[in-house]
């Protein structure tokens, strides 16, 4: 099963995670990292600056999770422009060696296979961060989406919109469609990390770690992955039933494992 970590807020969080991110750079500068965006992930970003200062970066290679289609690429909220804001541009990061889903390709209907071949001829992704939405996506691989789907369009829900609005002027303005990779993609990278934070992820962080793995609720997903380490705060881990033992297994855990 995944090794759910509770800890005590973001910060924490994220320093976690970029202490992992930056012993896998370390051993290996061209290392392959799954990159989300929207919130969650921020405090990692913003760890990974101070923790990768001194390692060389620049053939650390990237794949964002998903991306828009229908806004322009140098929309401030394309997914593009915030890995480049978020990511690229204060880790050091060399530009050329990170992608997003090609969602602006005019063969949009190719777009999916042509990044799925650009993440196997990197040798796949070592390791993926993950948010979680509020319907359970992960991704944006939205209810119903199938275990084995690969990187391909999806509609996003209205809760998702809602959820994004917040980045927008209006709810208008947040696009109907995105290129993500399909749950088959994501299970294919060798380490998971799901953060979550908040009261609002509890109940689908409790059906993603604890419920019945199903396509209702894709971020289940990860309970079919061999090496999964999901990190939250108290707020998103207020509905886990075994959240006392997820405390007791870490704060016992050997120090010589890793997460
Ligand atoms: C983003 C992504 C989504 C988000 C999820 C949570 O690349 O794939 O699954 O992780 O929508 O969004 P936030 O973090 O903004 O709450």
């Amino acid at each position: 099963m995944a090794e759910i970590v509770i800890v005590p807020d973001r910060a924490a969080a994220g320093a976690l995670v970029a202490e992992q991110i930056a012993k896998l750079v370390t051993e290996r500068p061209d290392a392959v990292l799954g990159l989300a965006t929207g919130s969650t992930p921020l405090p990692v970003y913003e760890a990974l600056r101070e923790r990768l200062a001194d390692v060389d970066v620049s053939r650390v290679r990237g794949f964002a999770l998903d991306e828009y289609v229908g806004i322009d690429p140098a929309h401030p909220e394309s997914y593009a422009s915030v890995i480049r804001r978020e990511v690229v541009e204060p880790l050091g990061l060399s530009p050329e060696l990170i992608r997003t889903p090609p969602a602006h390709d005019e063969d949009l209907a190719g777009a999916g296979a042509r990044y799925e071949a650009e993440i196997a001829a990197a040798g796949g992704i070592d390791l993926q961060i993950l948010g979680i939405g509020t319907d359970g996506h992960i991704g944006f691989n939205e209810p119903g989406s199938s275990f084995a789907s690969r990187t391909r369009i999806k509609t996003l829900t209205e809760q998702t919109r809602e959820d994004n609005a917040r980045f927008f002027d209006s709810i208008d303005d947040v696009p109907r469609h995105c290129l993500t990779q399909g749950l088959g993609t994501i299970h294919d990278a060798r380490h998971l990390v799901l953060l979550a934070f908040g009261e609002g992820k509890a109940e689908a962080l409790a059906g993603a770690v604890e419920g019945p793995v199903t396509a209702s609720l894709p971020g289940s997903a990860i309970q079919l992955h061999p090496h999964v380490t999901v990190v939250v705060d108290e707020a998103a881990a207020s509905q886990l039933r075994f959240a006392d033992y997820y405390r007791h297994a870490y704060a016992n855990k050997p120090e010589w494992q890793t997460i």
